[in-house]
């Protein structure tokens, strides 16, 4: 039976005043809507409770596995306000099937796409206020649907009590200089994800694993850490929380293989499709770090660009590590093909072009 979502609204919602003040200047991930979603999972029962409800804290017993065990996972993806005030989101079957994925490496219960997608359409009618308007760029309602293990016990096994819920935030550019090129630490000490481990799916424990090489990269004046693989430390995988793109002299549009420790980014996926339209060639393939260094000291590589839901479309400029460092792209701005991506990605998304491939829904 197909989960239902029932509402019950927020009784002292944010004022107008307080709302168009934080749309104003969003940044990421600051501020929260209204409502929430929640809905429970049982081992015995399977799928209820659904609720849209005034936003606020989890009563959670301290026993609760997730606290524990970090059995948890949760996607990202955005709304969109169209021209004509209409409100649409990106490929979000895409997300409903990762978070399956995800659910699945994590022994966590599945949730059928169709209630994944309603629960998206009931947060965002009860939020609609919060959508950005069409004007404001690329500002967009950022959903955070998740689910965690909530019952109460200390035994390592999937938990039989699972709570799903469904946050939005207001968004604006993800990196506080916004569309400038960001500098990336290369990670050596750490990696983010091992050969069959949980690198592929959207889980806390891939981004709590990333935080020590952040912090790594911070202190040496770098927005982000680049992780190679576990196995080698010779191949690029991901950022902490974006895939990352090369772009070439020949017109390649080359990103690392996914080899099951690299998160399969819609994003990603969207510019691979894209890229023939823009005339670039996309490459899945294995990317030694050698390449990246050695490309943009003798001008076979022209740009390098990071992606995701959050970063939509990121330039990169300098790669640094313990004793040297490379820059890529035209210095304090985006290079063309990023420009080029970005634009068409967002084009798409705001309703400025066709839909040819039904991405919006
Ligand atoms: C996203 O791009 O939606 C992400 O999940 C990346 C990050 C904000 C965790």
């Amino acid at each position: 039976m197909a989960l239902t979502f029932s509402m019950t609204p927020n009784p002292s919602p944010r004022a107008d005043a307080e709302r168009a003040e934080i749309l104003g200047n969003p940044g990421f991930g600051q501020s929260f809507t209204d409502h929430m979603v929640v809905a429970t999972w049982r081992e015995e029962s399977g799928w209820g409770d659904g609720k849209v409800k005034e936003y606020g804290p989890f009563q959670i017993d301290p026993a609760a596995a997730v606290l524990h065990y970090a059995q948890e996972i949760f996607e990202g993806m955005k709304a969109y306000r169209h021209e004509d005030g209409s409100v649409w989101t990106f490929r979000p079957e895409k997300n409903a099937q990762r978070f399956n994925r995800s659910a699945d490496r994590l022994a966590l219960p599945k949730i059928d796409e169709a209630d994944f997608v309603e629960s998206l359409k009931a947060i965002v009618a009860a939020d609609e206020s919060w959508v950005p308007a069409f004007e404001d760029g690329e500002a967009s309602l950022y959903l955070r649907p998740f689910m965690f293990a909530s019952e109460a016990f200390l035994g390592v096994r999937p938990s039989k009590q699972v709570t799903y819920s469904v946050i939005a935030s207001p968004a604006g550019a993800y990196f506080k200089g916004g569309v400038k090129p960001v500098s990336l630490w290369l990670s050596r000490d750490y990696a983010r994800a091992g050969v069959g481990g949980t690198g592929a799916a959207k889980c806390g424990g891939n981004y709590a694993s990333s935080l020590a090489a952040q912090i790594e990269a911070n202190e040496r004046g770098c927005d982000q850490s680049v992780f190679l693989d576990s196995v080698e430390g010779t191949y690029i995988e991901e950022l902490g929380g974006m895939n990352l793109f090369l772009v070439t002299k020949d017109g390649e549009l080359i990103t690392p293989a996914l080899t099951g420790t690299i998160l399969e980014g819609v994003t990603r996926d969207s510019i691979l499709e894209l890229a023939t339209d823009l005339g670039l060639k996309p490459i899945e393939r294995r990317i030694k770090i050698d390449e990246w260094i050695d490309g943009c000291n003798d001008g076979t590589i022209t740009e390098i660009f990071a992606c995701g839901t959050a970063a939509v479309v990121t330039p990169v400029g300098r790669l640094v590590w313990a004793d040297g460092e490379v820059t890529s792209g035209p210095e304090g701005e985006a290079g063309p093909m990023a420009t080029k991506i970005r634009e068409a990605l967002l084009a798409i998304q705001k309703g400025k072009v066709e839909d040819k491939r039904g991405w919006m829904t």
